[in-house]
């Protein structure tokens, strides 16, 4: 943690400042140590250089911290050599890279930090933050990066001064919460006046409704990570060829595949290496039947949740029929 972030910190509970106690730090970062609410009573440990706003029984996400940890190399650009995570970011913001430098950005749901990498190469300050362990994984990719700031911490409580970012993004998250307009909600405060507001959800489309995933997540979240892992692991080789032989037949072949079950993405075609489609096919699909969560939002609900919070400049559009992506101007408070 830099000490720097800590004005813009607070006590998610009771909104008031924190104070830091640092029992070790390694080259100007604190790695150990608390941070501490005087008015609250509040102690919040930090522990490999990350403030652990969630506590164990709160996190009911670690499916992604598994995730993470062996998947988030090859989602990240720079590291895996393809742009499909810049893309997405720049298609989806209205910013374009040039105009990033300088911004402060806050991510929600950062994951393995795909996205994180995107704007800090792009020379924004970032404040991320998780609620599972994926933090760790974000930080060991970009450990001592000075304009990076982690955080675990869950979307229903964060722990920041609100008004304080001219960019808050949420890629991929709210669909995995209990409540994805709840969560929505409590994103508001914290961009400032005509600061944009972005997130995408998976889309509730009717055919998406009838995805296979949805036929198997009643069994396949309550399995053990690893013992879905190693069934996905066990069958991608041999599902992936299948699906895309059968892409080929004509005019059937699209919807015959989809019975399939294996997410073998259209948009990935040609973008990342062959040797890398069966790696990311698991992975694909690890995400798809491990979440405790998956509650998919139609675009006109989410531009409801933009105008019900008086955002302006709303502009939403679905991506394949599988996402639904939206963003506004924060008003003027
Ligand atoms: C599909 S991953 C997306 C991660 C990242 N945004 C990306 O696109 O690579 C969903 C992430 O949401 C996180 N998440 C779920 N509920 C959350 C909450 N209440 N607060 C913060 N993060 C949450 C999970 O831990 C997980 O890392």
């Amino acid at each position: 943690m830099w000490e720097s972030s800590l004005p813009l910190l607070r006590d998610p509970r009771s909104g008031e400042r924190l104070e830091l106690e640092t029992s070790e730090r390694l080259d100007g970062e604190v790695i150990e140590g608390a941070l501490t609410c005087a008015s609250s009573g509040a102690r919040i440990p930090i522990r490999n250089g990350i403030p652990r706003f969630v506590k164990e029984d709160e996190n009911y996400a670690e499916n992604f911290g598994f995730e993470w940890d062996l998947f988030a190399e090859i989602q990240t650009d720079r590291l895996a050599r393809h742009s499909l995570s810049t893309d997405r970011f720049f298609n989806q913001v209205s910013f374009s890279p040039g105009e990033m430098k300088g911004l402060r950005v806050l991510e929600a749901g950062c994951g393995g930090g795909r996205f994180s990498d995107v704007v800090l190469e792009a020379g924004a300050e970032l404040f991320s933050f998780d609620l599972s362990n994926a933090v760790d994984k974000n930080r060991a990719i970009h450990t001592g990066h000075p304009r990076h700031h982690l955080f675990q911490a869950s979307i229903f409580e964060p722990p920041f001064v609100p008004g304080s970012f001219d960019l808050v993004f949420c890629m991929g998250v709210l669909q995995h919460t209990p409540d994805p307009e709840a969560f929505f909600r409590q994103l508001i405060p914290f961009a400032k006046p005509g600061g944009e507001l972005m997130i995408d959800v998976y889309s509730a489309h009717p055919k998406q409704s009838l995805h296979w995933k949805y036929a198997l997540r009643p069994i396949s979240k309550r399995l053990p990570h690893r013992m879905l892992l190693r069934g996905i692991e066990a069958v991608a080789p041999v599902l992936v060829p299948i699906s895309r032989q059968v892409r080929r037949i004509p005019k059937l072949g699209k919807p015959l595949s989809r019975l399939i079950p294996i997410f073998v993405h259209d948009g990935f075609m040609g973008l990342i290496p062959r040797e890398d489609e069966v790696r990311f096919a698991v992975l694909e699909t690890f995400d798809a039947l491990s979440p405790a969560y998956d509650r998919p939002r139609s675009l006109r609900t989410m531009r409801r949740w933009f105008r019900d919070a008086g955002f302006e400049e709303i502009h939403s559009f679905n991506v394949m029929n599988a996402l639904n992506v939206a963003r506004g101007r924060a008003p003027a408070r």
